[in-house]
């Protein structure tokens, strides 16, 4: 038996009766990774499935010298050093595929929010719908707009055959593997970076946080998008440059972003980003649907079960 940790949150009963049926459970919470005191359950740990997105560096894995997988309850690792693992002999898996629709789900529902006010919307609403108030502005039709996907993976893609198919929008991406013979869409199609800015009516980020991703929508990013246009971002929010974004905002070079993911999480509550009444914010929610953290979470503990049974893991984290 295994002492197998689960930090952060839950998940399912039936899922930690799996996991029970084979091995010892504990719970912790981020900051028992990082506790002064050692955390016994840490200490004993063989395995660890992690909800949400605590920080995991060399000095989380000198807590757990026992540990063989971290199962990330999440597809995105940026958070997770990969070369200590791997010096560590700590095979790290995640949850890739299972989650897109979700994802893309929400992508769309923030950019139809974003291009239709529903922001100040919502605030004119509940500022007691007066007659005298000034009415929102008129929002944009989705249709025949161009949506500029900056990379294509699963996520990209989902959104891309929702926003052509179900709002008649034409698409636009980029993409590090270059053209895609799959992507049959109405619209551009491929365009480089900067031409892809240029172009699109709204711009939305698919593409994992990296060194070289970081910032990536930048003051030079913003100069190059049309004026008018609109910024989404369900990936993570270091890929955009917040004092940036909300200059070119202020400045009315963009007409509005919806973003579930923002620099710091949770954000400084001065963050001005949460105050414009042409940003959308949601909380990092792009997955939380009740099924797909459920499908997240039984791919996290089939990881953890594969690995202490000594077979491949279905999701290694590759790089
Ligand atoms: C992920 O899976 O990386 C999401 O951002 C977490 O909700």
């Amino acid at each position: 038996m295994a002492q197998v940790m689960i930090i952060g949150g839950d998940v399912p009963a039936d899922l930690v009766a799996r996991l029970e049926a084979e091995h010892d459970i504990g719970y912790g919470t981020h900051a028992d990774l990082r506790s002064a005191t050692p955390h016994e359950g840490i200490a004993a740990a063989e395995a660890m499935v992690l909800i949400g997105q605590p920080t995991i560096d060399e000095a989380v894995l000198q807590r757990a010298p026992r540990l063989k997988v971290i199962a990330l309850r999440a597809v995105g690792y940026d958070k997770v050093d990969l070369d200590a693992c791997a010096r560590r002999g700590v095979v790290v898996c995640n949850t890739p595929d299972v989650l897109s629709r979700a994802v893309a789900d929400l992508t769309v529902g923030l950019l139809l929010g974003a291009l239709r006010q529903l922001r100040r919307g919502v605030d004119h609403a509940s500022d007691g719908w007066s007659q005298g108030a000034p009415k929102p502005p008129l929002g944009s039709d989705l249709r025949g707009k161009t949506v500029g996907i900056v990379g294509f993976g699963s996520i990209g893609r989902e959104v891309a055959r929702t926003c052509a198919a179900g709002f008649g929008m034409r698409i636009a991406y980029t993409s590090r593997s270059g053209p895609s013979t799959s992507a049959d869409f109405p619209g551009p199609g491929w365009l480089p970076f900067e031409d892809l800015l240029a172009l699109s009516d709204v711009i939305s980020l698919h593409v994992p946080l990296t060194p070289e991703t970081w910032h990536l929508m930048d003051e030079h990013a913003f100069s190059q998008m049309k004026a008018g246009a609109y910024l989404v971002n369900t990936s993570r929010g270091g890929l955009v440059d917040e004092p940036a974004l909300i200059a070119a905002l202020r400045a009315g070079h963009l007409a509005g972003a919806a973003l579930d993911v923002l620099a710091n999480e949770p954000p400084d509550s001065d963050n001005p980003l949460l105050r414009m009444d042409n940003v959308l914010v949601t909380p990092h929610i792009g997955s939380a649907t009740v099924e797909t953290r459920r499908a997240m979470a039984h791919l996290a503990v089939d990881n953890v079960l594969r690995v202490l049974t000594g077979a491949p893991p279905a999701t290694p984290v590759t790089t």
